[in-house]
């Protein structure tokens, strides 16, 4: 039997060291249930403690990413129900992930789906990408994130009135407004995004993942406390071998070996 249902998983690229993720609930628009939250979490917890992988990639299918959280499991809930059962609490698991996860987004990306991707730490877009907040056209608002990693990629405005008009942008403006770094045509997108992964899979696992860790602590935290975690950090990639052969491979004018210590 599959180990999932709303969700495939598959290892690609060259070295067969990217992990693929693909949300797959098509009678529903990919929207997120939380049978298919509970499968994303697995999957990104499985290959985040493999090291054959070297980064994960989230992403849908032609017909879009996610229509957001599942409005049927939302609909009878009550103040108090909801609250007990803590809406979109374990969707920060994925952001605790220590590997890069990249977004490979074509079509609708709304809701949940637009909270998702800003969850991963570098999005890729398909040319009919579709990004909203449209929350308030059912009488509520973004409740994983929405409301407050949106300001930080797109500044107030912009953010402002997507989460007041529910309007959708598309992936050219999405890329101007530097919520996505790259845009591609829909067939290339996820080539694209495979050689992304493999590119960052050529670098030290252990030397990516600090990395990662301190252009996060720059949401997370003032700047001046920000400046002081990346140095401890950099200056910690001293005590590594990886850093020693970097650099060693440099003067010696050859391919460095990283052995993820
Ligand atoms: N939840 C549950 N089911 C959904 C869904 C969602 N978010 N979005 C679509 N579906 C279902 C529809 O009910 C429909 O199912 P049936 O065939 O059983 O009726 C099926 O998917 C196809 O959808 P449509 O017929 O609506 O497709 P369309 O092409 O006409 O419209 C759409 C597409 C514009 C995306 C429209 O489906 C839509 O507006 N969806 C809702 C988008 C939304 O409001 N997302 C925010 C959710 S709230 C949220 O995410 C909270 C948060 O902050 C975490």
């Amino acid at each position: 039997a599959p180990e999932y249902e709303n969700i495939k998983i598959d290892v690609v690229g060259a070295k067969k060291n990217v992990g693929l993720i693909q949300l797959n609930r098509p009678k529903a628009l990919n929207a997120l249930c939380n049978a298919l939250f509970k499968e994303l979490r697995k999957a990104v917890k499985d290959f985040d403690a493999d090291d054959k992988i070297a980064a994960i990639i989230i992403t849908g299918n032609e017909k879009g990413f996610t229509a957001g959280a599942d409005i049927k499991e939302m609909q009878n809930h009550t103040y108090s129900s909801i609250t007990k059962a803590g809406f979109s609490q374990e969707w920060e698991d994925v952001s605790n992930c220590g590997k890069p996860i990249i977004a490979a987004v074509n079509g609708i990306v709304l809701g949940g789906g637009c909270e998702l991707v800003m969850l991963c730490d570098i999005i890729y877009a398909g040319e009919k990408a579709k990004f909203g907040q449209p929350e308030i056209n059912i009488g509520t608002i973004p409740g994983a994130g929405g409301t407050q990693r949106l300001p930080r990629y797109v500044g107030k405005s912009k953010a402002m009135e997507m989460v007041l008009t529910g309007n959708f942008i598309d992936a050219h403006e999405a890329e101007k407004m530097g919520l996505v770094s790259r845009v591609f045509p829909v067939e290339t997108l996820l080539e694209e995004t495979i050689k992304l992964a493999e590119r960052i899979g050529t670098h030290s696992p252990l030397i990516v993942k600090m990395a990662k860790q301190s252009v996060n602590k720059a949401y997370e935290t003032t700047l001046k406390s920000g400046l002081q975690y990346e140095k401890s950090i950099f200056y910690g990639t001293f005590a590594t071998e990886d850093r020693k052969e970097g650099m060693t491979a440099f003067v010696e004018k050859r391919a460095p070996t990283f052995k993820n210590n």
